[in-house]
């Protein structure tokens, strides 16, 4: 019988998706450390066990927590997240994502630690040759971002092969949505991701919202995404961790929700949910932004049983949405990165 899961690491747990990972722990009896170093996190948002104020640069910090504790797996979703930031600052990329994640892997090995989840990205593929991209697609990408994150998963591979140390890579589509019970929710600053963005122009904490080309070769010509409900995101952590638990062999998983949104249906979506009126801006296409980036996720659904519970667009911006009514005037001066 497989032995139960009793201590988790979250590296990076004060995040929009280490956030709701945690709670998810906490609601399967999981005890749990968070370690973070608040570059983009939030404390406040870090709902369960303890909580630890530190950087994965910092060996010493490590080394500390790994002997106070005997963890069974480490999560890890710590990484600087912009893509546009990453072509401007590549060595704040490597370092923090590459450098500081192999730092992470050794504290792991030194001291007998052999599971680890890791945070990919569809980033990982670059310029898609086909959709639904499936783990098979040829992996070129076309930012230091998406280079950091699949430096990590070969690194994961050869630690397997060499030091036993077995890992699940989820490559993560467009990660969306807030906590239903409106707990948890993203804060990003600045906020890159479409929902939030689009739903802040509906409170007014935005102007607008601006629509980057609507010359595509897409039904309504704007760019199709995919968004996953940050719950059903940490759902398959959750089974992945399982997974490594009973002895499963390492692996990497596409997670979406295999439906494509475009970006206007977006914004009718907010139009919907909202009853706000939203003030769109119309931009030039932006380099490097393929027309449709859609998952597909029959991988994670047939090995590990994964079904996204909350599929349909207007969930997630529901969800998303009940967090920035709550919070759009709490969060107009706070500083979070
Ligand atoms: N949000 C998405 O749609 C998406 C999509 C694909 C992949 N991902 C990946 O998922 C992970 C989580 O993303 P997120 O949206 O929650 O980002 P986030 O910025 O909200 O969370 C990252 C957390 O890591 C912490 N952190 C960063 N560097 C650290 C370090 N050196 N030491 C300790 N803590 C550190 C930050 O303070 C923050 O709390 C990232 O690795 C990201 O690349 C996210």
């Amino acid at each position: 019988m497989t032995k139960p899961i009793k201590t988790v690491l979250v590296v990076g747990g004060a995040g929009y998706i280490g956030s709701h990972m945690v709670w998810l722990l906490g609601r399967k009896g999981v005890d749990v450390v968070t370690l973070d170093n608040l570059s983009s996190g939030h404390r406040d948002a870090v709902l369960h066990g303890q909580f630890v104020h530190g950087d994965i640069a910092d060996r010493l910090i490590l080394d500390k927590v790994f002997r106070e504790h005997k963890f069974d797996a480490v999560m890890h979703f710590a990484s600087f997240i912009q893509v546009g930031e990453s072509m401007q600052d590549p060595a704040k990329y490597y370092q923090n994502n590459v450098v500081n994640t192999l730092n992470l892997l050794n504290a792991m090995r030194s001291h007998g630690v052999d599971k680890f989840i890791f945070s990919s990205t569809a980033a990982i593929f670059g310029e898609p040759e086909y959709t639904p991209i499936d783990e098979a697609h040829p992996k070129q990408p076309i930012n230091p971002y998406g280079w950091s994150k699949l430096m990590v998963e070969q690194a994961l591979a050869d630690y397997d092969r060499a030091y036993g140390l077995k890992s699940v890579c989820l490559r993560y589509f467009n990660a969306a949505g807030a906590h239903p019970d409106g707990l948890l929710g993203e804060r990003h600053d600045p906020e890159t991701h479409l929902i939030p963005l689009v739903l802040q122009a509906a409170s007014g904490r935005r102007p607008h919202i601006t629509v980057f080309g609507r010359d595509y070769d897409t039904p309504d010509g704007t760019c199709i995404r995919d968004y996953i409900h940050i719950l059903d995101l940490a759902e398959a952590h959750w089974l992945a961790l399982q997974h490594l638990q009973s002895a499963g062999e390492s692996a990497a998983f596409n997670l979406g929700n295999g439906n494509g949104y475009s970006v206007e249906s977006v914004i009718q979506a907010a139009k919907r949910v909202t009853g706000k009126t939203i003030t769109v801006q119309e931009g030039q296409r932006r380099e490097g932004d393929p027309a449709r980036l859609v998952a597909n996720a029959d991988k994670i659904k047939q090995q590990l049983g994964w079904e996204p519970a909350y599929a349909s667009l207007d969930a997630i911006v529901e969800h998303a949405w009940q967090w920035e009514y709550n919070h759009a005037s709490g969060f107009a001066g706070t500083k979070t990165a």
